[in-house]
């Protein structure tokens, strides 16, 4: 009988996309980077990607230790990119002490990846609270029955009275919700194309305006 084949050999052997994937036309790409990211977003939600708002964002403490999560992504202005968070949770407190963080968003069934490298703020509180009484009741209730990332010790003791304070109060939003921006430095699209293999635009952010350039794969 025939051994198993090792995860190792499996990984190897699992096919590579084999989509027609859009082409890339760099030369036509806009001088902004946030354009051409709305662009594609846009082109993912018509497209029907499965979830293309979800993105990992990294950030690191200011001794250099990284951590990385999936967040959703809220806006994109001309200058920024949104998310929401807890401002007292473990990424909340990093952003605090280092304002840097990276971002990518991939949409395999597209062939698509942006990267984007920035500094991340605090948008103004009106943004933070409207995301928070947009989320859904149960959402909303969580964040304020614990603190996010610690060990849970009795989540129905903590969620009830989360509950009945949201009921008594539905326009509760808890101080530490934050709506944050990352305006980026450096935002770098990645297409994958049959023709090309794959194709990488970066925009480098230099005094007022952009600096782009086609990268070796
Ligand atoms: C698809 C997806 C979307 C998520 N969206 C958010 C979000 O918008 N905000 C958030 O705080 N956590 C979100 N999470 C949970 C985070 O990944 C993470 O577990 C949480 O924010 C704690 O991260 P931290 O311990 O690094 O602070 C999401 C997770 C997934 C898988």
């Amino acid at each position: 009988m025939a051994e198993p084949a090792s995860l190792r050999d499996r990984l190897r052997q699992l096919p590579s996309v084999k989509a027609e994937f859009p082409y890339f036309d760099t030369d036509r790409a806009p001088d902004e980077p946030l354009a051409l990211l709305v662009e594609w977003l846009e082109a993912a939600i018509d497209g029907g990607v499965l979830q293309p708002h979800a993105m990992s964002i990294a950030t690191a403490t200011v001794d250099g230790h990284p951590s990385n999560r999936t967040l959703l992504l809220k806006d994109v202005d001309e200058k920024s990119v949104w998310f929401a968070s807890l401002s007292s949770g473990p990424k909340g407190l990093e952003l605090s002490e280092n304002p840097e963080a990276a971002l990518v968003l991939y949409w395999r069934e597209q062939g698509r990846q942006i990267r984007l490298v920035g500094t991340v703020e605090e948008g103004p509180r009106a943004v933070s609270e409207r995301d928070f009484l947009q989320r859904q009741p149960s959402a909303r209730a969580r964040a304020i029955a614990g603190r996010q990332s610690e060990p849970i010790e009795d989540f129905d003791l903590h969620l009830r009275p989360a509950l009945k304070k949201l009921e008594a109060n539905p326009d509760f939003v808890p101080v530490d919700w934050v709506a944050y921006r990352l305006s980026p430095w450096s935002v770098e699209f990645w297409q994958a194309e049959r023709a090309r293999d794959q194709v990488r635009l970066r925009y480098l952010r230099e005094h007022a305006g952009w600096v782009k350039d086609v990268l070796w794969p």
